[in-house]
């Protein structure tokens, strides 16, 4: 990294108050495939934020499916987004926690202003770097209380379960909720978040996680390699579905008459990953009595700071399976696409 430091304020430029410098280490994105061949760890300049944009220093990025899947160009349906032949965006990852080092001129006026040195968590495309420039919108601040490696696990993961149990399901404190992938990034997540909102909850994993759902709160757990959950006779006020292998008439035989499925999962072949289904779910929706929903992912700077306050509080603890150092990508990327991670990997960025 280069030590040249900036701290210029003109009309045209960033607001800075820390310096920082010209180059940074990042995982940059050549083209598509596994990390070890489409993936280098190499010197990249350091992004300038813009008007409405912040600066974090990155000290460390979750990581999401959704990383392993934008690194292979999966689905295939989604390449115009990724790009075609090769990769649009120079930097992978989208979630970070770091420090604001540098500030657009439109951003330090407002409620919810930044300026250097405050702690952030937030979404930021690009985030596996030493630096990342994202819209002041995306982030919030990070407590004292809250460590990095635990506020890096919020955004994807966390924010996904809070909108899916909180925003989209229509549960109430009392109604039962399904967690299908109870054990993963998300469903850790959804299944306390469930749990501090009062829900009644079934978790679903394999039984080499049934110990680890059932200390998140579950009420009954469930191995889905030992018994086929339609067979139990039992009905969910909502079906939260990340695993994502079940037919849309499974859902909904899992569902009281006027339950709520939420598809946050696909699983499938390469070309749709199983996004053919949640269109069925969406097409089937206006004709039946149950209600079949998606949830796309994004960012809400309200959602963020509710989880965040969440687990600040101590009412929801991020289950972190593995860290790595940003040095070791490769290795984290082929844990992440193993598919079967026990909580959320993070990224921890040095420098
Ligand atoms: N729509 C959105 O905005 C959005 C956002 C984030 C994630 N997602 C999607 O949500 C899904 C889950 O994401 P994630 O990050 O939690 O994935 P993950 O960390 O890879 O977790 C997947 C979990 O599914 C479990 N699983 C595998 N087969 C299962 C089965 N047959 N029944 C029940 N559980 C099973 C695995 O547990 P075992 O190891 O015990 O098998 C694993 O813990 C992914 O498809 C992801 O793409 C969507």
């Amino acid at each position: 990294m280069t030590a040249t430091a900036r701290t210029a304020t003109t009309e045209n430029t960033p607001q800075i108050t820390a310096s920082y410098p010209v180059t940074m280490t990042a995982a940059l994105h050549r083209s598509f495939g596994d990390a070890r061949s489409s993936v280098e760890i190499a010197s990249a300049p350091i992004p300038s934020p813009g008007p409405t944009q912040v600066l974090v220093k990155v000290e460390a990025a979750g990581i999401a499916i959704g990383d392993w899947l934008t690194m292979q160009g999966l689905p295939y349906i989604a390449r115009p987004a990724y790009g075609l032949a090769r990769p649009k965006l120079p930097v992978l990852g989208n979630e970070v926690a770091g420090t604001v080092v540098a500030v657009g001129d439109q951003v330090s006026s407002g409620a919810d202003a930044f300026v250097p040195g405050d702690r952030v968590l937030g979404f930021a495309q690009g985030a596996f770097a030493q630096y990342a420039v994202t819209e002041a919108a995306h982030l919030v601040r990070t407590p004292d209380a809250l460590g990095t490696v635990d506020a890096a696990a919020i955004p994807v993961s966390g924010l996904t379960a809070y909108r899916a149990v909180v925003e989209e399901s229509g549960a109430k404190a009392g109604e039962r909720v399904l967690v299908l992938g109870a054990s993963g990034a998300v469903g850790t997540f959804a299944v306390q978040i469930a749990k501090a909102h009062g829900m009644h909850v079934t978790a679903v994993a394999s039984a080499r996680n049934a110990d680890l759902v059932a200390r998140l709160g579950a009420d009954q757990v469930v191995d889905y390699a030992a018994q086929d959950i339609e067979d139990m006779g039992q009905s969910w006020d909502a079906v939260i579905d990340l695993a994502g292998n079940r037919p849309v008439r499974s859902l909904r035989r899992l569902l009281t008459a006027r339950g709520t499925a939420v598809i946050v999962g696909g699983n499938g072949g390469r070309v749709t990953m199983g996004f053919s289904r949640t269109i069925r779910a969406m097409l089937l929706n206006p004709f039946v009595k149950q209600r079949l929903t998606m949830l796309v992912a994004g960012s809400s700077q309200a959602g963020l700071a509710a989880v965040r306050d969440m687990v600040a509080s101590g009412a929801v603890i991020p289950v972190i399976d593995r860290t790595f150092p940003l040095s070791r990508f490769a290795d984290a990327m082929e844990h992440i696409g193993s598919r079967h991670t026990q909580g959320k990997s993070v990224i921890v960025v040095d420098g």
